[in-house]
């Protein structure tokens, strides 16, 4: 199978493809961001990869390419919750209106995978996509039926920590002020995390969980404690800080998204950058199962 990776990021289509198990090769990669596309090429020198706008892509090269699939996961900002939801009428919706356009004229497409965020599924662009795919398979609109129990083990958080220099990490006093209240706090004890989003490491209310070294009730009895306190005061902030609250490193974060361990950043890239870039990911495996969903589904068809 041929598949096109577009609005590729750092590839965690290619490694959900890969995890899959379904027979295909990634033709070309595209995305305009070059930290990014740093960060693919470092792991997949092999693809071609196009640093391009997906608007300027037309119906002839794309049909050169003999495409079978297309897996995309477009901007999500015209639809998410936090944004202004302009829909099909943001400027950042227009690379994908593009391609919706040129999806009837692609003549071996089989299969179309598209990934977005909570909105998208009631948005306009979703009839828009349905509308351009009549004669493809869509997984999207069967997935909420779907509940098949993976085989994999749940595991605890303890799995997936490293050895961090602790200081590198730690949430900074002035963050345990304003936002201590708020924080999705996880133990190694704990086998899940919150979705992470890419001002995650700056921001830490609802850009994903924060690591505690130490059991439920120390946390219980230090919050208790620390809501007995003056607000802001330096009793509250040192019983906040007792407990070493920490971000999860960038590699946890790959772990926690199920990147495979020979993931790696090419050594210039911050871990500001890396948080940004994971954020707007995937999960690797929840879209491996997906991809082999799809196939398997369509296979006999
Ligand atoms: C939600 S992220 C997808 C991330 C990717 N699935 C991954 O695993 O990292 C959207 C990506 O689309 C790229 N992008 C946005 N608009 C684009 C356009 N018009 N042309 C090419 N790439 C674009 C961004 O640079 C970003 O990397």
């Amino acid at each position: 199978m041929k598949v096109l990776e577009l609005y590729s990021g750092i590839g965690g289509m290619h490694y959900a493809l890969r995890e899959s198990g379904v027979a295909a090769e990634v033709v070309a990669a595209i995305d305009i961001n070059p930290v990014a596309n740093a960060v693919y090429h470092h792991n997949f020198p092999e693809t071609i990869l196009i640093n391009r706008n997906i608007e300027s892509l037309n119906v002839q090269e794309l049909n050169k390419l003999g495409l079978n699939a297309i897996l995309m996961s477009p901007p999500c900002q015209p639809f998410t919750r936090l944004g202004l939801k302009k829909d099909a009428l943001d400027n950042r919706a227009c690379s994908l209106l593009h391609i919706l356009n040129l999806i009837p004229e692609l003549k071996s497409l089989r299969y179309i995978l598209l990934e977005n965020v909570k909105g998208f599924e009631v948005s306009q662009m979703r009839d828009k996509l349905l509308l351009s795919q009549s004669k493809h398979s869509m997984l999207a609109e069967k997935s909420g039926k779907i509940n098949t129990k993976s085989g994999r083990m749940c595991y605890t958080l303890d799995n997936i920590l490293e050895n961090v220099e602790e200081s590198k990490y730690l949430l900074p006093s002035k963050l345990l002020q304003k936002r201590a209240w708020v924080l999705d706090i996880r133990t190694s004890e704990n086998n899940g995390s919150c979705c992470f989003t890419k001002g995650y490491g700056h921001y830490a209310e609802g850009t994903g969980s924060v690591y505690c070294p130490f059991a439920d009730e120390t946390i219980k009895f230090k919050y208790s404690e620390a809501g007995n306190q003056e607000n802001n005061s330096d009793k509250q902030v040192q019983l906040l800080s007792d407990l070493k609250l920490r971000f999860f490193s960038p590699k946890e974060v790959c772990r926690l998204m199920c990147f495979p361990e020979d993931f790696d950043f090419p050594k210039h890239i911050t871990d500001r950058q890396k948080y940004r870039l994971l954020g707007n990911s995937i999960n690797v495996y929840v879209i491996s199962r997906l991809i082999l969903l799809l196939h398997t589904e369509n296979e006999n068809i």
